[in-house]
């Protein structure tokens, strides 16, 4: 089978390799042939060579669909045939967090394509209490999306009941979108996103977030109080990780009110912290995601409530991996999603 490993930053190499094989699978686990890979932030970091927790070579993928080719003898959660996706988490099941049910934040995770390969084969194995299966007639895009989705549905989850509430995301990438449609879809009253870039906030409107803003126009507190008015916002999330931009959802927000920082911040911002006490704020980590988090990502893109089709910017096959980085690099503010083809 194909094999695309990343030995050195900006250096993929193509390789045949044995394919597993059904009959040496063990009893939980799943082979499955790989369908569609999207290709995630963090690994244009590890590409580059810029993501700290990426060890080479790596063989990278960890949004993807694909179909079960065999099963082992005490699989129940799939079938021959199916198309599932699967979570990219390997955990150690024994660590406090692990035991309390938050395996997203084990002691010793290890996650597909940075701390172990992921799925730009052929073929893949994994163990079957991460598999999902997509819904009969899903588009093996949407599967391969699945994962950022399931993003936003454990960010907008973390915000508590959102029902009734005014809401700014700060971020109009991919998974900021995701985090706004999925805080829509949760109840929220009104749902604000803001950008530097009209075409960032153009995708997030085609995917049914009307209100949007861009800060490099109309600051974020008068933008916000053309929308909300007296109401003002009592939820935020932050998904651009740049100091203005969470500087001025606590500078903004209501007070006793919330911001879930879901990007990863390069630099870490300077907050007051007396600001925070003052207003009683609370900030909330959210690290990927969980089991239940695949399931309801599934069942609301599957509903219609998620739309991933206007995020996808391009497809590549398998041996054009290179270019697909290449023209993620040449179109940085344009290049939303972009699949690879097995
Ligand atoms: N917590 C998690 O589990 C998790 C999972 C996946 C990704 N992430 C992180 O989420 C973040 C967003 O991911 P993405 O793929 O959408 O990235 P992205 O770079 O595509 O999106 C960030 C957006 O923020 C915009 N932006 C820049 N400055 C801004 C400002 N001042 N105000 C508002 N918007 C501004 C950018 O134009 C861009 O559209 C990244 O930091 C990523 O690492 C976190
Ligand atoms: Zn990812
Ligand atoms: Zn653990």
């Amino acid at each position: 089978m194909r094999q695309a490993t990343l030995i050195s930053p900006r250096h993929i190499e193509f390789s045949e390799v044995p394919a597993p094989e059904a009959a040496n699978l063990g009893e939980h686990q799943v082979l499955l042939r790989i369908k569609r890979i999207g290709i995630c932030g963090s690994e244009i970091h590890s590409y580059h060579g810029k993501h700290p927790a990426t060890f080479y070579p790596v063989v990278q993928g960890h949004e993807y669909s694909a179909e079960v080719v065999a099963i082992g003898s005490a699989v129940t959660v799939c079938s021959k045939g199916d198309m599932v996706t699967a979570r990219p988490q390997l955990v150690c099941r024994e660590c406090n967090p692990c035991r309390r049910g938050q395996y997203n934040v084990c002691e010793h995770l290890k996650v597909e394509a940075f701390q172990a390969d992921g799925a730009a084969r052929d073929y893949f194995v994994v163990d079957d209490d991460r598999v999902v299966v997509l819904p009969e007639g899903m588009s093996p895009d949407w599967g391969a999306m699945i994962e950022p989705a399931s993003v936003g549905a454990h960010a907008s989850a973390r915000a508590g009941d959102l029902k009734g509430k005014n809401v700014v995301v700060s971020g109009s990438g991919t998974i900021g979108i995701l985090v706004a449609q999925f805080v829509k879809a949760r109840g929220a009253r009104r749902v604000l996103i803001t950008d530097v870039s009209d075409f960032r906030l153009s995708v997030a409107r085609k995917c049914g977030i009307t209100d949007t803003l861009n800060v490099m126009q109309t600051p974020l507190e008068e933008g916000a109080k053309a929308l909300f008015g007296e109401e003002g916002f009592q939820v935020g999330f932050e998904v651009a990780g740049v100091e203005s931009s969470i500087r001025s959802l606590m500078a903004g927000i209501e007070k006793g009110g919330s911001i879930v920082v879901v990007a990863v911040f390069e630099k870490d911002p300077a907050l007051s912290m007396f600001h925070l006490g003052e207003h009683e704020l609370t900030l909330i980590g959210t690290m990927m995601y969980r089991h239940e988090d695949y399931l309801t990502a599934v069942q609301m893109v599957s509903d219609g409530k998620i739309m991933l089709d206007p995020l996808i910017s391009r497809h590549f096959p398998f041996d054009q991996y290179d270019d697909a980085y290449k023209y993620i690099d040449e179109n940085r503010g344009t290049a939303m999603k972009v699949i690879i083809d097995l």
